[in-house]
């Protein structure tokens, strides 16, 4: 009997498998979707890397082939302190260098800040702000001797607003990111830490974004069209390479069916020819799927150094590399320009300083100060090996800086910015500290009873670092999870910094900080309250961990562990039906509000994204508008998921051997399809409150060049050459492993074996279109790409005012309309274009209103790539040349006050 039911038990699994998932193993994987792009342009020819390329070039030159294998490939992972270390030339003064996350702080370390992440960042959409806080994470990163800071994220741009990290950047919209990632770059790198623009590009999603990681043997492709891909996903790396990023991290899944670590359209196309790219691109952790392939497209460095597998010392490059190089089958001038631009980028960032970058131990007192491995002061020096040996690791430095220069001030001061005014009626926020209202003369009689509710209020009762990475949803939601996240040094959990702020003489104040409230226990907690603070979240984070059935990405668009039902049971509640209810939200992305955003106890609501180690405080200096809230959405909340459009939602099941994803929507993502499809949002892209009101006026367009179809030629001469060096193979021998050399296991060494298969052989099966020499792009000739991109064409100007006597600061965003109808002559083809498109924001503080000086001067310019589309065609920004070109001046997407026509 029991044979027989275990027969019937695989015959049914046979059967399920081959009429779903197994399918996809049969067929063949697709090929030939990306372009080839060779041979990969060399660094060195611009002018503000020239000279860090010559410093380069001479070091290099006396570099042996091992010595600079080991410059571009990783130790392997956890063998030195960092998540990724490279191997050092000592010999010559060239460091290991120290690669450490990420975007929101330094990981994996004591004693730093955990800033607000990227998403509260775009929130504030004040671009000091984002400088100072990449200028705090530099400093940061220096002190603690990371060489390399794996943040910026713009990529996820946030096309599907379940994305699990979507959060690590700052919106959905490519000229938000764009600008904050290269305010977010200077700052970082403005300390001499070499900045990382990641994840390039279109690692929208978590589910299959690596091979084998989600059960299928290849990563997905994301299916992007060559004008959805300039114009939305590779645009903010554009500003970040015009800023000067040192490095540019490619990412784990798949771009038009080729990896994108061995793209070369990608890597040597776009991103080194067109965006004129002179730092290095690194790989993302095991993101490289090819050994000689991917250097010919342009890889420079390999992360961590395991190759195809987590953790096993088998690298695709290291000692394969020297091999390839020694085989022919990698052009030793392609390795050449591998390390000198990692050289160069060191140099560029004024890392061969020894009075701010020390050499490590024996010599100095340089080199990271840190282990992510242990909290302990001491550890093992190579944990990811079988070495035993030990010794201090952790010396546990102070970065947080003190005083007026403590980053914890930028830290409350983003946060506190970032907080979105969701809804305010009868401006039943701010509170005043007395309890009563200006103007109010009736004193009361009892105190404020002020009731707090939710787990989202509280700490984790654990401690704000409980759980790995942050990978659970406990206690208030400070940051989203994964190598994005860092160790809280202290979360100050609302609740606590309301129970610090309220006055008790003024306010009775009392708490059920979770999130299911008795039925028995409502009349109890929210009968007698006259104001309900109700609290909620929604986390997400990265693929390689879950929590609570959330496998990276988000599962749908709601608030999770019953927070629309603790939000609906307090409305109802409080004040026995009359009470005042406050939502406060925490959150990865959007959340769907249609539940409750409507009731008419709910009388305010703030989305206070996600707001770092300060939110408690932040949150209270909104509350009594000690900060006069000036968040605005960095993406639109609508009213059903369904809104944001057929393709915006997780492949949550593959669907081919390689999962596919087409990007169908084309430049249709967030704002962009609600206003094409009409359809009305809950709250659209750049809405936000104040305690003020604003207004604007006098607005003036102005042009400023001639308008052209195309920009000027790329300009033919460069300032620099790329460096030449010896074009000779050196003796394979001289590769090999130095005599009694102790190797530790699993530790990536860039020296071979045995000189077999190193020397030249027969013409390596190069890539179909190797042979071919791509056309350079138009659209290059300078970092950032065609410097005519960048030639200002409109300038504009308005007046925005206070309207209230409440200093405040104004968001104004200024908005673009291609002409309408507009028909590319040559071709006669109708030129589609989105209904507006963000080019421009800036934040307005109008403080100084004693004086009656209320009003300043808005000023905004926009550059020929502002007013131009991608013609695929051309392979080219064009400026439509006939039609009207609306401006429009607003404080959100949909809240335009002004509009001129040039
Ligand atoms: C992430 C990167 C990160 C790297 C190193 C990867 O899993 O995708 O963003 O920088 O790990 O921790």
């Amino acid at each position: 009997m029991l044979c027989w039911l275990a027969l019937l038990f695989l015959v049914m699994v046979a059967l399920l498998l081959s009429a779903g998932g197994i399918w996809v193993y049969k067929t063949a994987p697709q090929d030939g979707q990306s372009p080839p792009w060779y041979p990969s342009p060399k660094g060195g020819i611009y002018e503000d890397w020239a000279d860090a390329f010559k410093k380069a070039a001479e070091l290099v030159t006396q570099m042996t082939l091992v010595e600079k294998v080991n410059i571009t490939t990783g130790t392997g992972w956890a063998m030195n302190m960092c998540v990724g270390n490279t191997g050092p030339v000592a010999r010559l003064g060239f460091p290991s260098l120290c690669l450490q996350d990420g975007p929101l702080g330094v990981r994996f370390t004591d004693h730093i800040t955990a800033f607000p992440a990227g998403i509260t960042v775009g929130a504030t959409w004040n671009k000091e702000l984002m400088y100072e806080r990449g200028k705090a994470m530099g400093l940061e990163a220096r002190l603690k001797g990371v060489n390399v800071l794996l943040g910026p994220s713009i990529g996820p741009i946030g096309r599907l607003p379940a994305g699990g990290r979507n959060w690590e950047g700052f919106g959905v919209d490519p000229v938000l990111q764009g600008m904050a990632a290269a305010e977010t770059i200077r700052g970082i790198q403005e300390e001499g830490v070499m900045a990382t623009a990641k994840h390039y590009v279109g690692n929208e999603q978590e589910h299959f974004r690596q091979a084998f990681e989600w059960g299928t043997p290849n990563a997905i492709s994301s299916n992007i069209g060559d004008r959805a891909l300039h114009e939305i996903y590779a645009w903010p790396f554009a500003d970040s390479v015009r800023a000067g990023v040192a490095s540019v991290m490619c990412s784990y899944n798949q771009v038009n069916n080729s990896y994108a670590c061995g793209n070369s359209k990608l890597l040597n196309g776009i991103l080194k020819d067109e965006l004129g790219f002179q730092g290095f691109v690194q790989s993302d952790w095991l993101a490289q799927r090819s050994g000689v392939a991917s250097a010919l497209s342009g890889l420079d460095m390999t992360m961590p150094g395991d190759g195809l597998k987590w953790a096993n010392g088998d690298s695709l490059w290291g000692p394969e590399l020297t091999k390839a190089v020694l085989n022919g089958s990698v052009p030793l001038d392609r390795m050449n320009d591998m390390v000198t631009r990692v050289v160069a980028a060191w140099y560029q960032l004024g890392q061969d300083d020894r009075s701010r970058w020390p050499l490590p131990p024996p010599e100095g007192d340089g080199g990271p100060n840190f282990s992510s491995w242990t909290d302990e002061e001491t550890g093992l020096i190579h944990p990811g090996s079988d070495d035993t040996i030990t010794g201090v690791v952790n010396k546990f430095k102070d970065v947080q800086g003190t005083g007026d220069n403590a980053h914890k001030k930028i830290a409350r001061q983003t946060a506190a910015e970032g907080i979105v005014l969701l809804k305010n009626n009868n401006d039943t926020l701010p509170l005043y500290r007395n309890g009563s209202r200006p103007g109010d003369t009736s004193k009361r009689e009892s105190k404020v009873r002020i009731g707090v509710f939710g787990e989202d209020a509280r700490a984790n009762l654990d401690g704000p670092n409980a759980c790995e990475d942050r990978g659970c949803n406990e206690g208030t939601l400070g940051s989203g999870w994964g190598s994005g996240a860092v160790e809280f040094p202290y979360l100050v959990a609302p609740l606590d910094a309301m129970r610090d702020a309220f006055d008790e003489e003024v306010f009775y104040l009392t708490d059920y900080p979770e999130n299911d409230i008795p039925k028995t226990k409502v009349p109890e907690l929210l009968d007698d309250q006259d104001i309900c603070f109700v609290f909620a979240n929604s986390i997400a984070g990265e693929g390689y961990l879950a929590a609570d059935g959330v496998k990276g990405d988000r599962n749908d668009l709601y608030l999770q562990k019953g927070g629309d039902d603790l939000i609906k049971t307090v409305a109802d509640g409080c004040g026995g039906g009359n009470g005042t209810t406050i939502v406060v939200i925490h959150a990865v992305g959007p959340v769907i509000m249609e539940k409750w955003i409507e009731h008419p106890n709910i009388k305010a609501v703030l989305l206070a994204n996600l707001p770092g180690q300060e939110s408690g405080n932040a949150l209270v200096d909104v509350l009594f508008g000690d900060q006069n809230p000036s968040g605005h959405l960095p993406y639109t909340i609508a009213k059903r998921e369904e809104d944001y459009g057929p393709s915006s939602s997780i492949l949550y099941y593959p669907n081919d051997i390689v999962p596919q994803q087409n990007f169908s929507e084309g430049l249709y993502v967030d704002y962009r399809h609600f206003d094409k499809f009409d359809i009305e949002p809950r709250f659209e892209f750049g809405y936000g409150l104040s305690y003020s009101t604003f207004h604007l006026s006098s607005l003036m367009v102005q042009r400023k060049a001639p308008r052209s179809l195309l920009p000027e030629p790329r300009p033919n001469d460069t300032a620099a050459s790329p460096p030449t060096f010896d074009s000779a193979l050196p003796e394979p021998s001289s590769a090999l492993f130095p005599e009694s050399f102790r190797k530790l296991d699993k530790y990536i060494y860039p020296y071979i074996g045995s000189v077999d298969d190193a020397r030249p052989h027969g013409k390596y099966p190069y890539p179909a279109g190797y042979d071919e020499a791509a056309p350079l792009s138009p659209a290059g000739g300078a970092p950032g790409g065609n410097p005519d991109l960048y030639t200002v064409h409109v300038k504009i100007s308005a007046t925005v005012t206070n309207k209230k006597l409440v200093p405040g600061q104004a968001v104004v965003q200024c908005y673009v309309k291609f002409p309408q109808d507009y028909v590319d002559e040559e071709t006669g083809e109708k030129i589609d274009f989105p209904v507006r498109v963000l080019r421009g924001f800036d934040k307005f503080d109008i403080s100084n209103i004693s004086d009656g000086s209320h009003r300043r001067l808005v000023e905004f310019e926009l550059t020929r790539r502002d007013l131009s589309y991608w013609d695929a065609r051309r392979q080219n920004w064009v400026m439509p040349d006939k039609g009207e070109f609306e401006i429009e001046l607003g404080f959100s997407s949909r809240d335009i006050r002004l509009s001129g026509a040039i």
